[in-house]
């Protein structure tokens, strides 16, 4: 007879990483149960490539979340929903500290209620602010330079209390940038406003926007332009399972980093676009952007020897082409004859 699967609850999961890792735990044979207000999230990528149970609604709603768990059957939870673009967490911060820390302590509070003790958390490299010492450990000082990163180095805290007066365990994943897509173009990332700098490229790349704009061509970096760590969604994907698997054997909180190792330039993701796509892309060379750091590289040694991750995807060429893949479906750009499609 087979076991049934476990089911976890996954917030966030019709979003960008969260479906990715709901595609990777159904391969890993868990059963998912989706909680997305689809503020951002796709309910197309939900029904029709997941075939995932979506519950629409809040983390925020108590009445809600009482329900659900009651109805389900839920091991764990995975939490990814939460505001993220870091320019209007500044202009608008109590929109960020309500959804990203209140309405995670509804969504705590409820679970411990319910006697589910065990959650992965979606944590951010923010919550470090401007580098101290390269690469970045997990020990590094935590000091974030904006709201959306205090937001998640919040929730951190209230977790590290949590476990102790509630015995809540966590993993909180630190992660740096998401990037690429499912290697099979299924699923990738669709948000409004886009504000990650491979899709800009890439939009860059297929005329969807007249010119990519370079912030800052003075950096102390080899090019002088800014570096930073791209890890690809699916390898996150990868790491929330193994980081399930781990809390699910009934071990420790931890804070893992999930980063790539290397850097790339901003002019290193350009010209490797080029490459991929075969098209030009116009290029804007505008004066720095206050707060940029030159260089931000994590050092994911912990989740390696911790979890047994391994990432598959670290070529930036193939993070760059995964993407390509799913933005020319998802938005029927024209195909090129790119020798790497
Ligand atoms: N994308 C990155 O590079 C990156 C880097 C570090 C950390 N993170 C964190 O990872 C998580 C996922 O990021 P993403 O890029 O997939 O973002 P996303 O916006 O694509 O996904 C977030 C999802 O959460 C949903 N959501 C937001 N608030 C909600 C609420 N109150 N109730 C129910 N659903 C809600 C949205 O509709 C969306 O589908 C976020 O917590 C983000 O802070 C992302």
């Amino acid at each position: 007879m087979r076991l049934k699967a476990k089911t976890v609850l996954v917030t966030g999961g019709g979003g960008y990483i969260g479906s990715h890792t709901v595609k990777a735990l159904q391969a890993a044979g868990y059963e998912a149960v989706i909680l997305d207000n689809l503020v951002y999230g796709h309910r197309d990528l939900v029904e029709n490539v997941l075939t995932a149970e979506l519950v629409e609604g809040d983390i925020g709603d108590r009445a809600l979340l009482d329900r659900l768990f009651s109805t389900y059957s839920i091991a764990a939870v995975i939490h990814f929903a939460a505001y993220a673009y870091v320019g209007e967490s500044t202009a608008n911060p109590i929109k960020y500290y309500a959804n990203n820390v209140c309405a995670t302590l509804t969504l705590l509070e409820a679970m411990i209620h319910a006697g589910i003790n065990k959650l992965v958390f979606s944590s951010t490299c923010a919550i470090y602010g401007v580098p101290e010492t390269l690469p970045i450990l997990e020990t590094h000082p935590k000091q974030p330079v904006n709201p959306y990163g205090q937001t998640k180095l919040m929730v951190e805290q209230i977790l590290d209390d949590f476990d102790r007066a509630y015995g809540l365990r966590s993993v909180c994943f630190r992660y740096f940038n998401a990037a690429g897509a499912d290697p099979v173009a299924q699923l990738g990332e669709d948000h409004t406003p886009e504000t990650h700098l491979i899709p800009l490229v890439l939009e860059a790349a297929a005329q969807q926007r007249d010119a990519v704009s370079i912030f800052g061509t003075n950096y102390p970096t080899a090019d002088g332009t800014c570096i930073r760590d791209y890890i690809h969604v699916s390898d996150l994907a990868d790491a929330h399972v193994l980081g399930l698997d781990y809390l699910l054997q009934g071990n420790a909180s931890q804070k893992v980093n999930l980063s790539n190792g290397n850097g790339f330039s901003v002019r290193q993701v350009i010209e490797t676009a080029k490459a991929v796509t075969g098209c030009p892309i116009k290029v804007l060379e505008e004066a720095r952007r206050a707060g940029d750091p030159p260089a931000l590289i994590g050092s994911s040694d912990k989740a390696v020897s911790l979890l047994g991750w391994q990432p598959r995807y670290p070529e930036l060429v193939d993070i760059i082409t995964h993407a390509w893949r799913w933005h020319q479906k998802r938005h029927g750009w024209q195909r090129s004859d790119s020798k790497f499609l």
